[in-house]
């Protein structure tokens, strides 16, 4: 039904969303600021340690600054506990103390009859689940035992048998008082075009598909003869059932997915049931079709992250191309998707049964980011000897990133294909940048996927999307890597103990982002503090003795393999001198628009005005530059081969 947009308000004010909530998290006590009605959390969409959920009373809205999901009540309740609006609505209202308003007649009646096509589908189910179980379903049984679904994975999906009979089930239900207009209804019976009608589903195993609330709304039927005329047979379009909107196992694997995880999209109704059987329980298959934009949306309303299972062979590397050009302009903050290739010519199903589940785990592991599919889908097999050739891939990937209908992920995305045709062709000419690129973690060959496989030319991603971006926003890097400007800075600090006193004010403040540097630039300035930092060897000795030693050998050593010999010992003072000015300054811009970034990503995320949006790609587009100017610096020094060691 429909409510009135005063009535939504009205309980929406009355109920802090907070209540709401709370109800699904635990607050983070240090961040939260109850008596401002300022609330923080691990975020229960995506599953985080540190928390970058928010809520405001007063705004009524939550926002993770994580995984980007938003939105008031009733948003919270639909996409986290699956209910639908109307339940929502139900459930902020009985907080609220306030009644529900009067419901339409029209849309009652219409109610009242699909609730009775709900019961004409119980009412088949059980009766397909019972003749599973009676003498003529002998053979059923023994097909599924073959095909190795335990009695207790066949009855928590409701599988049954449909009798070789053109009337066994319409008798049934004529029994029980179902009308012949209802079983028409439900599409269980054929009525067009003939004398009298007969049931549709015959010598079948049946597969009941519920909805997101777990009532049956249609059937899959499978043929166990493989000369069958259809292998399955499927519900027609009811007044229930809306094939393109409905994801087979969709309210189980919700449940399953709160405790975390993904959500896997892989073909069928039996790689579905041998996937839970095996352990995992958050995967849902479209019914016979390609993945529609609605099961995409349902898709992310369990994880911002699906992941997409496709056949190894030519067809699914095909049709997985053809899933990545639906979900492109969709992607949000948030919401992408990821793909995964099976093994060739198996699907879920045969490779739990033949490896069990830690092969199918090893596939999942593998998935790609769309944005690697987008790219090896342009380069893979291709040739770009030719600047005529390379422009050309460019503006293929211009073209297709502009599809992307969020503006701002279109813009991370132009800036992603351009970093990766500059990082390809750069590193295809044997120019090394920074020492810090390269690594495996953009190589399609890792794990037990099959990405590796096809021998095109040009698969390595050599810059997997998250490692780009992190790079472009500069976030703190885990795992003890150092990022190379901070550590010049520091290096060149320790070796050169004249450059503190020379730029004390600056060198005081310096603005780090990584924590070990920060540990080794306070050790500087409290040697400075004790007049211990006259000299090189005196800085070496605080170090050791704050037990920094080990950082210090890390930051060297990075220093050298990216030959920024001016930070070393063994440089000129002068020589020094100038590229720690030069590196300070690049430093600094970077690091006041990275905060001017964030903030200007945080207002946008709190309100979403074309103003904020500009200023956020102004800032991105300064960034962009600084950057650039930087890394042009870092391929003079290395092109150049001056070693500074004069
Ligand atoms: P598959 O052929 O992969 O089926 O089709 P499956 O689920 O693996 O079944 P088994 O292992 O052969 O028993 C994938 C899906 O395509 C639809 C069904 O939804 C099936 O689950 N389909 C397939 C049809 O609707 N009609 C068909 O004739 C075949
Ligand atoms: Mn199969």
């Amino acid at each position: 039904m429909r409510f009135s947009d005063g009535f939504l308000s009205e309980i929406r004010d009355r109920v802090p969303i907070s209540a709401v909530i709370g109800q699904r998290v635990t607050w983070d006590r240090k961040k939260t600021n109850a008596p401002k009605g300022d609330y923080w959390a691990c975020c229960p969409f995506h599953g985080e340690k540190s928390p970058s959920f928010h809520c405001e009373d007063r705004k009524g809205r939550y926002h993770c600054f994580g995984c980007g999901v938003s939105g008031d009540h009733f948003r919270f309740l639909t996409e986290l506990d699956g209910m639908s609006f109307p339940e929502a609505v139900e459930r902020i209202a009985e907080m609220a103390g306030v009644p529900m308003p009067a419901r339409d007649a029209h849309e009652e009646r219409r109610e009242r009859e699909r609730a009775s096509l709900h019961d004409v589908m119980g009412l088949a189910t059980k009766f397909f689940e019972d003749r599973l179980q009676s003498a003529d379903g002998a053979k059923a049984r023994a097909y599924l035992r073959d095909r190795g679904l335990t009695p207790a994975t066949q009855q928590s999906f409701r599988l049954g048998f449909a009798p070789d009979s053109r009337n066994a089930l319409k008798e049934h239900l004529a029994s029980k008082g179902v009308e012949k207009a209802q079983m028409e209804a439900c599409g269980l019976t054929v009525f067009e075009d003939v004398p009298v009608s007969f049931d549709r589903f015959r010598d079948r195993i049946m597969f009941p598909i519920p909805d997101s609330r777990g009532r049956i709304i249609a059937f899959g039927g499978r043929a166990m003869s493989a000369d069958a005329p259809a292998k399955y047979l499927n519900s027609p379009e009811t007044e229930l059932f809306h094939k393109g909107n409905v994801l087979y196992n969709f309210a189980r694997a919700r449940k399953a997915l709160q405790k975390g995880g993904a959500v896997i999209a892989v073909e069928g109704y039996m790689d579905v049931i041998a996937l839970a059987q095996a352990g995992f329980e958050n995967a849902v298959a479209p019914l016979g079709t390609a993945l529609t934009e609605n099961q995409l949306e349902l898709l992310w309303r369990m994880s911002g992250e699906p992941v997409l299972c496709f056949d190894g062979d030519k067809a699914g590397l095909k049709a997985a191309y053809r899933a990545a050009d639906m979900v492109l302009p969709l992607v949000a903050p948030g919401h992408t998707a990821r793909f995964a290739l099976l093994p060739e010519g198996k699907d879920p199903d045969d490779l739990v049964k033949a490896e069990g589940p830690e092969a199918f785990r090893a596939v999942l592991q593998a998935a790609r980011p769309l944005a690697d599919l987008v790219w090896m889908r342009e380069t893979s097999g291709g040739e770009f000897e030719t600047p005529e050739r390379r422009a050309e891939l460019e503006k293929t990937l211009r073209e297709l990133t502009s599809r992307i209908k969020d503006e701002s992920v279109r813009f991370h995305y132009q800036q992603e294909m351009r970093n990766r045709v500059q990082s390809f062709f750069g590193s295809q000419r044997g120019r090394q940048q920074g020492g810090e690129r390269g690594g495996g973690k953009g190589s399609f060959n890792k794990g037990g996927g099959q990405w590796g496989k096809g021998g095109s030319g040009v698969q390595a991603g050599r810059l997997a999307v998250s490692e780009s971006l992190q790079r472009s926003a500069m976030v703190k890097r885990a795992g003890g890597i150092l990022p190379l400007r901070e550590t010049c800075l520091v290096v060149a600090l320790v070796n050169h103990p004249a450059l503190i006193d020379e730029n004390f004010d600056h060198v005081d403040r310096l603005d780090l982002s990584n924590a070990e540097l920060r540990q080794l630039h306070s050790v500087l300035i409290d040697a400075m503090a004790h007049h211990e930092a006259n000299n090189r060897e005196q800085v070496m000795g605080a170090i050791g003795r704050a037990g920094c030693s080990e950082i210090w050998e890390r930051a060297v050593a990075l220093v050298r393999k990216a030959r920024q010999w001016t930070a070393l010992e063994d440089a000129a003072l002068e020589d020094a001198r100038d590229a720690f000015a030069q590196t300070l300054h690049l430093h600094r811009s970077a690091r006041t628009l990275h905060k001017e970034l964030k903030q200007a990503e945080a207002a946008l995320a709190t309100d979403p005005t074309d103003e904020n949006y500009r200023h956020l790609v102004e800032i991105q587009a300064q960034f962009h530059d600084v950057q650039a100017t930087e890394a042009l610096i870092e391929g003079f020094g290395v092109s150049s081969g001056r070693s500074g060691r004069n």
